[in-house]
């Protein structure tokens, strides 16, 4: 029997105590809540409740060897649970609260629940008011993955939310459109030079600024973020990811549409958008700003598949910045069907 789902609103910025108090409630009784970061909207159980977190991987369809991120209030959560290595506490200094998860070694008897078995642990401090209302009222550690299905794009908004997991969470929080829209920057600090395992808007720029070179992740032995090798972000239309010039990519956009036989859509960039006026096209953003971008990517992703979009051809940008991060996504969102041009 699928349960009901509550629904609230909240300020995302000045957070009624007593809508805090009710999740954190269902919280501490090893309910689900689906809460608004900066980043996606988070699926949180209290990390040290087993069956909650087992929970969140049903509700998901999450295999279980992906790890969940566990989300604090305080700086020196970070203590409390991991053995930080220097530069690991630098990472937290300058970019916490905020968009950055940061991989350390766990610290012995801490609950690993969520951590797929590995002997490490995934920390964020988010800067969203509402979630870290949530975490300290409910006095636990929270995991929480992006609150969507499993290989669904990651939620933006509380209706996508809605959308994968009414019937199956205790409550949603409903803070409005989530500023960033794309997963936080995770680092792997737990070897000799910080490791970008997943790209976002803290840049690989903005961490070598503090540390030179970055390491390139381990490829050998067990896979660093194993959520990464799933399938990720597709909405149920087939993504085609194009690459190169800006100009040659509308060509061959252009090209590819003309001889595709299902219902093909583009997602576009504002520069290239009104070449496509004779196919339907969503667009993403302005090329010289990939933040934003990022912001609307997951929920025009979304929006195809209320079009009806059998084929998406998606516009590739420049992977600098916030760029590298919107790349990512599409290459997962392509499984691999990508048409490269040139430059
Ligand atoms: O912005 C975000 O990070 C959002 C919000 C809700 O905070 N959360 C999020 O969680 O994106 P999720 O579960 O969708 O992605 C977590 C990523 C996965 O790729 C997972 O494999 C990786 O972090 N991860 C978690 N624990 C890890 C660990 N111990 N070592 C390496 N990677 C880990
Ligand atoms: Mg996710």
């Amino acid at each position: 029997m699928a349960m009901k789902t509550i629904l609230r609103r909240i300020d995302p910025q000045n957070p009624d105590p007593s809508v805090i108090g009710e999740a954190a409630s269902a919280i501490r009784s090893g309910g689900l809540v689906a809460f608004p970061t900066e980043t996606v909207y988070g699926l949180g159980a209290d990390a040290s409740n087993e069956a909650a977190v087992a929970k969140i991987f049903e509700a998901k369809g999450r295999p279980g060897d992906n790890p969940l991120i566990v989300h604090v209030s305080r700086k020196e959560d970070l203590r409390a649970l991991a053995l930080p290595s220097n530069y690991a506490l630098d990472l937290a200094d300058a970019f916490w609260p905020g968009p950055l998860t940061i991989v350390a070694k766990r610290k012995a008897g801490v609950a690993a629940f969520g951590c797929g078995g590995l002997g490490t642990i995934a920390v964020r401090l988010p800067s969203s008011p509402v979630a870290l209302a949530l975490i300290e009222a409910s006095g636990a550690f929270i995991c929480a993955p992006s609150a969507n299905s499993s290989t669904k794009p990651s939620p933006t908004c509380a209706s996508h939310v809605m959308q994968d997991l009414d019937g199956k969470i205790e409550m949603v929080l409903d803070g409005g459109q989530a500023s960033l829209g794309l997963e936080s920057t995770v680092v792997d600090a737990t070897g000799p030079a910080p490791a970008i395992l997943r790209p976002g808007f803290i840049t690989r720029e903005m961490i070598e600024e503090l540390f030179g070179r970055l390491a390139k992740p381990d490829a050998t032995g067990p896979p660093k973020a194993p959520g990464m090798k799933y399938a990720h972000y597709a909405p149920k239309a087939r993504v085609v990811l194009v690459t190169g010039d800006a100009e040659k990519i509308a060509q061959k956009i252009l090209e590819l549409a003309q001889g595709c036989m299902e219902k093909a859509m583009v997602l576009a960039t504002s520069q290239n958008a009104s070449r496509y006026a004779g196919l339907g096209f969503l667009v993403a953003g302005d090329r010289s700003d990939p933040g934003a971008i990022g912001a609307s990517l997951f929920s025009k992703l979304r929006e195809f598949d209320e079009m009806g979009a059998e084929v998406v051809f998606a516009e590739g940008i420049e992977e600098t910045g916030v760029g590298e991060a919107v790349m990512n996504r599409l290459r997962k969102a392509s499984a691999g069907r990508i048409v490269e041009v040139g430059v």
